[in-house]
């Protein structure tokens, strides 16, 4: 499996429905608009056997990191940065939620934060939990921010350990 970014051309954005509306509404008007605009990336996941279906997405961009609001041990070791790695959006069409592709997308989207970082450092990537979605990032360790609730980090040291590296 691989995701491609999003192909306006060639993905059936309107057959896509997550059951939120916000992140459906995204997809088909936002996404694409944004891209062009350099403002975010967002990559899908196809259904090998209809490649026009969407299976999931995902949407990267930068954010600004409020130091204050990170444990002191890790202000110090960052009082220098400014932006991390978001991951704005992800979502999983009801027709294959349950079966991993959640899970996959968003281990995708931290490899490619995490390639990213290696040419521009960040220190952290920050997940924005919109609906309800808290506990599915808390699963893989992410840690909420002291002041704000549905956001919650790991600092690129961590990722890159989860993934066996250094
Ligand atoms: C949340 C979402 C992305 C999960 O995708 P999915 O393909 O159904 O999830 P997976 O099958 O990969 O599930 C992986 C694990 O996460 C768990 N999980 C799935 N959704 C969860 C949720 N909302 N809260 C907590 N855990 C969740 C699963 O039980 C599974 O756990 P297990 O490995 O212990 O069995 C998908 O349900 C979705 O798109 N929901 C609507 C949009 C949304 O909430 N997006 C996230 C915020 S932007």
């Amino acid at each position: 499996m691989k995701t491609v970014p999003l192909d306006k051309s060639r993905h059936d954005r309107k057959r896509f429905d997550c059951g939120i509306k916000a992140l459906n509404v995204y997809l088909q008007m936002m996404a694409n608009q944004q891209s062009a605009r350099d403002n975010t990336r967002t990559f899908i996941l196809e259904d090998k056997h209809n490649p026009q279906w969407i299976i999931g997405y995902y949407t990267l961009t930068m954010t600004t990191i409020d130091l204050g609001s990170l444990p002191l041990k890790l202000q110090k070791k960052h009082r220098l940065a400014t932006s991390g790695g978001l991951i704005a959006r992800l979502a999983v069409d009801k027709r294959y939620q349950g079966r991993g592709f959640g899970e996959w997308l968003f281990v995708d989207a931290l490899i490619r934060l995490l390639d990213a970082s290696n040419s521009v450092a960040f220190p952290l990537i920050v997940v924005d939990a919109k609906d309800g979605a808290l506990a599915f990032y808390k699963k893989f360790g992410f840690l909420t921010f002291f002041d704000e609730e549905n956001k919650l980090f790991m600092t690129m040291d961590s990722v890159r350990k989860s993934f066996g590296e250094k």
